[in-house]
């Protein structure tokens, strides 16, 4: 028994934000943020719009491309770090705005590697018979936690929502999965307020050391490669798409330069929506998958690593 992606699907708010428009409150400029990250724009949600309505648009997508109905989808994943509200899940917010009958619905908070640990428990409830259609949405509005007094961190990040559909197969999909966490390096990014007593204690805002999260983010993904190949008796040759969390071009190229991964096997999407942490992986995934590059039979690499640390991959065959 595996479990296969049979359906994609994103979406990304309407409003876009170039690094012009940034440049008019924020003491940055546009050759900076290209040439230090590869982000030309980003996507910001509308004041009205909520994380889970991005999730909902992006699972709309990707239960219609399966050719499933929605009372077939009998698990929902939410892979987010800007969940609606403290509780219930945003799953439980996605399940109901698309009308899905009684099925378990839960959030993974995993940060940046958020779809990948998603991805990971999808793939153990179809493998273990408790689930036969997963709905993994990776769905984050950033904009609501940016510091627009910390230009080392605000102009990096967008809003966006990508979504896939696990299903049960004969077919081998997911070849396999790793997930790791190093609790130790909490502190190098993190959100690091909570709320008490009706009040926000601490700051409600991204905090990132950026040389240490580009260095190690560089050396994981090269590690989950390695583990993933080795792990499948498969080889770099043997690779069709690397599609890492959207994060910095300049990470994915050094990785991709570290494995001797030709660039034209990199699917790199940060350029027109930033870092959208959790969607990152699946937005780049529906992108490629939509302009015909992915095919049927392919081989593709995921890799996320995001605050915790936590890191982790997939090997998949489309
Ligand atoms: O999703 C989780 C994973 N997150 C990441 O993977 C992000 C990882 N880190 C990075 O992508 C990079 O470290 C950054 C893009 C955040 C920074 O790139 P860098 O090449 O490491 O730059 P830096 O932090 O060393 O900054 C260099 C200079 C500094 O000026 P001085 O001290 O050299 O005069 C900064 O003050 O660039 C300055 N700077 C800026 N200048 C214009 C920092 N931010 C900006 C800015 N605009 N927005």
């Amino acid at each position: 028994m595996y479990s296969r992606i049979i359906g994609t699907g994103s979406y990304l708010p309407k409003k876009t934000v170039t690094n012009k428009d940034l440049e008019k409150f924020v003491d940055t400029n546009d050759e900076w943020i290209v040439s230090r990250s590869g982000i030309k724009q980003r996507h910001f949600a509308a004041d009205d719009e909520l994380t889970s309505d991005l999730a909902e648009k992006a699972s709309k997508e990707a239960i219609k491309q399966a050719g499933l109905n929605n009372d077939e989808i009998d698990l929902i994943i939410v892979a987010t770090t800007t969940p609606d509200m403290v509780f219930p899940s945003t799953a439980c917010i996605v399940q109901s705005k698309l009308n899905i009958p009684s099925c378990p619905a839960f959030d993974v908070q995993a940060v940046c590697s958020g779809f990948v640990y998603a991805l990971n428990i999808g793939d153990l409830f179809i493998k273990s018979g408790q689930a036969k259609n997963v709905l993994i949405v990776g769905a984050e509005t950033y904009s609501n936690i940016l510091n627009w007094n910390d230009r080392t961190t605000c102009v990096l990040f967008g809003d966006g929502a990508g979504a896939v559909i696990l299903s049960s197969s004969q077919k081998p999909g997911i070849l396999k999965t790793s997930v790791h966490a190093d609790g130790a390096l909490h502190q190098h990014l993190c959100v690091p307020g909570w709320v008490k007593g009706g009040e926000v204690v601490g700051s409600p805002m991204v905090q990132m050391d950026g040389g240490i999260v580009f260095k190690f983010a560089v050396k994981v993904f090269e590690e989950t490669a390695l583990e993933l190949l080795s792990a499948t008796e498969k080889t770099i040759e043997d690779l069709d798409w690397f599609i890492p969390h959207q994060a910095n071009i300049r990470i994915m190229e050094s990785t991709a330069k570290k494995l001797k991964l030709p660039l034209e096997k990199l699917v790199s999407t940060v350029h027109h929506h930033g870092n959208t942490s959790a969607a990152s992986i699946p937005l780049a995934l529906d992108e490629a998958v939509k302009d015909g590059r992915i095919k049927e039979g392919e081989l593709m690499l995921f890799a996320g690593v995001g605050g915790g640390f936590t890191w982790g991959g997939a090997l998949v065959e489309f």
